[in-house]
């Protein structure tokens, strides 16, 4: 016999269906299968961490950025990678998880975040082959996650998204800039470029067949493209883009056609890949060191607004 609470569930779930067939959003308030719900919490805060890891490699250049000019846009840019972040914490807690557990789960070393942050940046043109690789990849995986199914995570990504296509430009020009500049310039400019195309590309996850979330999350609408049909997509994307700064992409078995795309392409080094996922990449524990003591730095400044926040919800009289 079916009783009331199956019902329930069952009458949800077609709901949930229903909404998700339907191309609408699902919101907070929703009910939601609990597989989603975790999936979302995991995918969310994972990119969330990304966006606050993510501001080391170009932060270690604030200081030396060449000109007051770069120096102004690196700051911007590595602030508003902070605000990415708050942005996908706070859409994360509307799936029930406080931001205190995630960032534990970070310092911990039991969250992920992106492989590609844990690369190093010895010179300035990696400024300029981070935005216009590693942005230029960010925006090509996160255009179609604006029309995720979750309401809260496809409406930050809307604001991300401007954001991350401003951020691909200036890394554009700073390499266009070099590539115009001395023959010093120029190598450091392709060294940056072959230093980071590879673990661009990685940055959309392993291969379709090797992708264990992709098809429920395709299912849901959460993802909208699979990894490998991203990773093609932008490599076609940066090839005449490649051209116009006048790099060499560092792939002798890239094909291109202009009217087909992509045709063929070579073996990323999957091992490596790997290796970066499980801690063991050039800058993982650094990175990681480093928010650690960032957070613990940072204890005076919740401590005290937590006590700002109390005194202001105490009763007046009280107060008084
Ligand atoms: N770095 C670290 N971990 C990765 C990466 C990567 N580049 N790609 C895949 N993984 C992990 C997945 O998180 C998953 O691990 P988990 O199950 O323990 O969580 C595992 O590898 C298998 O991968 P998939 O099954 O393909 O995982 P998923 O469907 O979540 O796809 C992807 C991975 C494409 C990164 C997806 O989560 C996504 O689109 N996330 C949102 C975008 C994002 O986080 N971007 C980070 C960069 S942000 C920036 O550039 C500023």
């Amino acid at each position: 016999m079916t009783s009331p609470a199956d019902a329930h569930d069952a009458d949800a779930q077609r709901a949930f269906d229903d909404l998700i067939a339907n191309e609408r959003r699902i919101e907070p308030r929703d009910w939601m299968p609990e597989a989603y719900r975790k999936t979302l919490i995991r995918q969310i805060s994972q990119h969330a961490h990304s966006e606050i890891i993510g501001m080391q490699p170009e932060g270690n250049w604030i200081t030396r950025a060449p000109s007051l000019k770069r120096k102004a846009i690196l700051i911007a840019k590595v602030q508003d990678e902070a605000g990415h972040g708050l942005y996908l914490y706070s859409a994360a807690q509307t799936l029930g998880i406080t931001r205190d557990e995630m960032t534990d789960q970070l310092i911990d070393g039991r969250a992920r975040y992106s492989s590609i942050f844990n690369y190093p940046t010895p010179t300035w043109a990696d400024m300029g082959a981070i935005g216009w690789l590693v942005d230029g990849a960010a925006i090509c995986n996160q255009v179609p996650l604006c029309r995720a199914s979750y309401g809260p995570y496809a409406r930050a990504m809307v604001r991300i998204c401007k954001e991350e296509s401003f951020h691909q430009r200036q890394g554009f020009e700073i390499l266009l800039a070099l590539m115009q500049g001395s023959p010093e310039q120029r190598v450091m400019a392709q060294d940056a470029v072959d230093r980071w195309y590879w673990p661009s590309l990685a940055m959309f996850g392993p291969p379709d067949d090797q992708s264990p979330n992709s098809a429920q999350s395709m299912a849901w609408k959460i993802k909208r493209f699979s990894n490998d049909e991203l990773r093609r997509r932008f490599v076609g994307m940066l090839v005449p883009q490649a051209e116009a700064l006048g790099v060499t992409l560092p792939d002798p078995d890239l094909r291109y056609d202009a009217d087909q795309g992509v045709t063929a392409m070579g073996e990323i080094d999957w091992d490596d890949f790997f290796a970066v996922l499980r801690g063991d990449g050039p800058c993982n524990a650094e990175r990681i060191q480093r928010r650690r003591t960032a957070h613990e730095e940072g204890a005076w400044v919740r401590e005290a607004a937590a006590a700002y926040a109390a005194k202001q919800a105490a009763p007046r009289t009280e107060a008084a």
